[in-house]
């Protein structure tokens, strides 16, 4: 793995690494046991929009392995005045050991990638939200004990964080369904890696426009915001056409008795979900929360030291 752009880029073997790493520094980051592995290494991160989760999450895993990271917000660098991605990488590339990246553009992303010479993740784009999704298995292994033949529903909008969850839960044998308005469905290429994903899995793709459909019977229900960043000025329109996505009790019970809900936050009460489903028993939204943590912790090790012993 040299980078983390993109989640189909991994195989389920590197996808299960990850997670069996998560799961060790997570254990033992409870039990007192500290890893200094990344002692003397600096990742910069490139904020180009808001971030709760992301920008402490990384900022405080590269402190507790013993490296540093440097808030770089896209109106403070020259990024954000004009200086192109090509040039920012080769620069970044002689001060830094890692870039870790949260914009719009995904080729911006990739050029990154292309003309540094140092790992970059994906801290979330317009199309791809990898480290979420790939928590987000992290978070649905450790309450379902397994992956595979699992079946998760997402609901809504077809954005970065359906892109993402499409391609991650089918390279690992889940089946996904994923229920969009016409018009809103996912990426094109996404779908089709999925598809090809199920088929080397055994397991399904559904893409539908019917929410009860892809609810019906699955272990996982999964949203997003209808109004994701850069988006703010479709607000009126979208939350009429998303209305009947809206996960509430009722869409709740046509899934699996046991079914854990999901969602990335920052939620929004009473549109994508109700308050009584986000604050209910099945709400496992704070330890998702908490994994960005050890996940992102095992995906910085592997990119940044990747002959460390933990
Ligand atoms: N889920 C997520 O990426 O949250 P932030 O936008 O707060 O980073
Ligand atoms: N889809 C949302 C995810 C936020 C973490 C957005 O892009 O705003």
């Amino acid at each position: 793995m040299k980078h983390f752009i993109d989640i189909n880029d991994l195989t389920y073997e590197e996808i299960l690494d990850l997670l069996d790493l998560a799961d060790k520094l997570k254990k033992q980051n409870k039990t007192g046991i500290k890893h200094k592995v990344l002692s003397g290494k600096t990742l910069g991160m490139i904020f180009a929009k808001s971030s709760t989760r992301t920008r402490i999450s990384f900022e405080v895993g590269m402190y507790q392995l013993g490296g540093h990271a440097l808030f770089l917000s896209n109106q403070d660098i020259q990024l954000g005045r004009g200086e192109t991605v090509a040039d920012t990488a080769r620069v970044m590339s002689r001060y830094l050991d890692g870039i870790m990246i949260r914009t719009f553009d995904h080729q911006d992303v990739l050029d990154l990638a292309d003309h540094g010479s140092i790992p970059i993740i994906n801290g979330l784009t317009d199309l791809m939200h990898p480290c979420q999704a790939l928590t987000d298995l992290m978070t649905i292994r450790e309450h379902k004990g397994t992956l595979k033949g699992l079946k998760m529903a997402y609901l809504g909008d077809g954005n970065n964080m359906a892109n993402s969850l499409l391609q991650a839960a089918s390279l690992c044998g889940m089946d996904i369904a994923i229920a969009t308005p016409a018009d809103y469905g996912c990426e094109t290429t996404c779908i089709e890696q999925a598809r090809s994903n199920a088929v080397a899995q055994g397991s399904k793709v559904i893409i539908t426009t019917d929410a009860r459909e892809a609810v019906s019977g699955a272990d996982v229900i999964y949203t997003d915001t209808w109004v994701s960043m850069g988006q703010e000025d479709e607000k009126a329109k979208r939350i009429k056409i998303f209305t009947d996505y809206q996960v509430n009790s009722e869409l709740m019970s046509l899934a699996d008795s046991k079914a854990i809900f999901m969602h990335c936050l920052p939620a929004y009460r009473g549109l994508e979900v109700t308050e009584q489903v986000l604050e209910g028993p099945q709400s496992v939204i704070f330890d998702e929360a908490e994994n960005r943590l050890h996940a992102q912790k095992a995906v910085m090790v592997r990119l940044l030291s990747p002959d460390s012993q933990i």
